[in-house]
């Protein structure tokens, strides 16, 4: 028996800190909550993506009465770039929420289905896809969507 360690990486920044084209990507994400529709959770997600042609796709969560129907902030913004850009890699991935009257007070952290398929864009692109975890004020980032689920499933 061999016992292994997984360990992940990130850096905290404010988002002051951040280069101005990742700052961009934040408010980005922090406008595409208003795209939100959320009458069941009142927890608006947006979601930004950098492209590698420089366009900024975003996305927002899509709720239903019918709950599994509805969909999360960070696939609507992926499904959107897939479908209008099939061959462009997402280079990064910035996510947050609005609920309660404000911003998150903590880094919003995507759920493992979108976890999964954040990895398959990033498999298929075969670049590096960085993730940039949002708060009011503070930004998680992550160099791979891989490095948020470790031992993921990539193939078939
Ligand atoms: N949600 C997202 O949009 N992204 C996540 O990664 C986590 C959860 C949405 C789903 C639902 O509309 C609301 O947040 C509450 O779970």
């Amino acid at each position: 028996m061999t016992e292994k360690t997984i360990s992940t990486r990130y850096r905290e920044y404010a988002i002051s800190e951040l280069c101005e084209e990742d700052q961009r990507l934040v408010e980005a994400a922090k406008k595409a909550t208003g795209g939100s529709y959320a009458p069941y959770s009142h927890f608006n997600v947006g979601a930004a993506l950098l492209l590698d042609n420089g366009v900024i796709v975003t996305g927002a969560n899509q709720e239903n009465a019918a709950f599994g129907a509805g969909t999360c902030g960070e696939r609507s913004a992926l499904y959107n770039a897939g479908a209008n850009y099939p061959n462009i890699a997402v280079l990064k991935l910035a996510v947050t929420a609005f609920t309660a009257g404000d911003f998150v007070a903590d880094p919003c952290s995507p759920c493992g289905i979108c976890r999964q398929a954040m990895i398959e864009f990033e498999t298929k692109s075969g670049k590096p896809m960085q993730v940039l975890l949002v708060s009011k004020d503070r930004v998680y980032v992550l160099d791979s969507a891989k490095d948020l689920l470790p031992l993921g499933f990539t193939e078939f």
